[in-house]
């Protein structure tokens, strides 16, 4: 028989939704169809200040339907897809045709199911070996428009944490980024209970610090502080002590725009491998996101002095990447990369019931 059951869709789905997503918003809904499915965003839960143009969105899909590609290829099926886009919501339609052979579908279901992000601090001593990157690099540069440079010298590992930090520092400040990250965090059962958004004990910080957090839920507060260098504390803590832990810090870059579904699904691809590896990972989505609202939007929603901090970081950047272009080339994600302490807990997903659509 060349059609797929219900059940074997729901599996695919249930894969595609183990996929990342900028703050764990899972922007997803799906409509069953006789062959597959379509993907539609689901607007309550996307566009939030670093989801400019659906861009995090985008690749967010892009994951999830390479997730989908992975696991239909090992249950013996081909995917086409048309992809649509509108602004109704609806995203792309999948559709799975048999194709006899199939392939270790337990195995690349564990492998969907392990990938995480890690914010734990990373064991700085142990080394990723070289044979690990290279395969990392080869994965990434399979398309020749990408680029995955590593930090090596002390000083360009100096200059790069420097730069993300910097970044990371404009999270602490700006009002509009301060209340979208209260809107996502989750405190203590109502993590559990809703399955989405971070919540606070993904966060990677010590226990003491989660009262804190809570506290300084109001602006007035965050803001007062600020004056007397709360950001800072905060991109210390937050930013600069775990790109510290880190071996291995990357960033990935593209000659020219690029395509964020289609990068989503080389991310997918470079982090389920990593993970597999028994490497930790977690993307650093500040810079590349905060450079698209640069380019998409011509910086709206930043001061003066925040687009041009963001000038200054993105010059810097240029100096320790080579063969990067600042004009044409665009950043498209910054991962650290590490051996971790101790598993943490792990995001929540909603159940794949309440993904489904009439
Ligand atoms: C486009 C994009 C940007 C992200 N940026 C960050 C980031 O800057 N920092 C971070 O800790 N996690 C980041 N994440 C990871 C998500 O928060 C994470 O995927 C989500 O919380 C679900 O957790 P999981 O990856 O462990 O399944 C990003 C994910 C995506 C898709």
């Amino acid at each position: 028989m060349n059609t797929i059951s219900e059940k074997n869709i729901m599996k695919l789905i249930e894969v595609g939704i183990r996929a990342p997503s900028a703050d764990n918003g899972q922007p997803w809904k799906f409509k069953l169809l006789d062959d597959g499915f379509e993907l539609w965003l689901d607007q309550d839960n996307m566009g939030l200040f670093f989801d400019v143009n659906q861009v995090a969105t985008q690749m967010s899909c892009g994951a999830l339907i390479e997730n989908v590609t992975l696991l239909a290829d090992a249950m013996g099926f081909a995917t086409s897809i048309s992809y649509f886009n509108e602004a109704s919501g609806k995203f792309a339609q999948l559709a799975f045709a048999s194709v006899g052979d199939r392939g270790d579908v337990e195995s690349v279901t564990r492998t969907i199911f392990n990938r995480y992000t890690d914010r734990n601090l990373f064991q700085f001593h142990k080394k990723i070996s070289n044979s690990q990157m290279a395969e990392l690099v080869s994965l990434v540069q399979s398309d020749r428009n990408y680029r995955l440079h590593t930090y090596q010298t002390p000083q360009d590992r100096k200059a790069i944490i420097r730069t993300i930090t910097a970044t990371d520092t404009i999270r602490f400040i700006h009002k509009r980024i301060h209340n979208d990250f209260y809107h996502v965090l989750r405190f203590g059962d109502t993590a559990q209970k809703n399955r989405d958004g971070l919540a606070a004990a993904t966060l990677g910080i010590e226990s003491f610090m989660i009262p804190v957090l809570r506290m300084l839920k109001p602006w007035w507060l965050t803001k007062l502080l600020n004056y007397i260098g709360l950001h800072h504390v905060m991109a210390l803590r937050g930013t600069w002590l775990p790109m510290r832990s880190a071996p291995v810090i990357v960033s990935i870059t593209h000659k020219g725009g690029a395509d964020y579904v289609e990068f989503g699904r080389i991310m997918q691809r470079f982090w389920l491998q990593a993970n597999e590896a028994g490497l930790s990972v977690q993307p650093l989505g500040a810079l590349p996101l905060f450079l698209a609202r640069c380019h998409l939007l011509q910086g709206e929603g930043f001061t003066s002095d925040q687009l041009k901090m963001l000038k200054a970081v993105t010059d810097d950047f240029a100096r320790i990447t080579p063969l990067f272009n600042k004009e044409a080339d665009q950043i498209v994600m910054l991962f650290r990369l590490g051996y971790a302490k101790k598993n943490k807990p792990r995001a929540f997903r909603r159940d794949v019931e309440s993904f489904l659509r009439d």
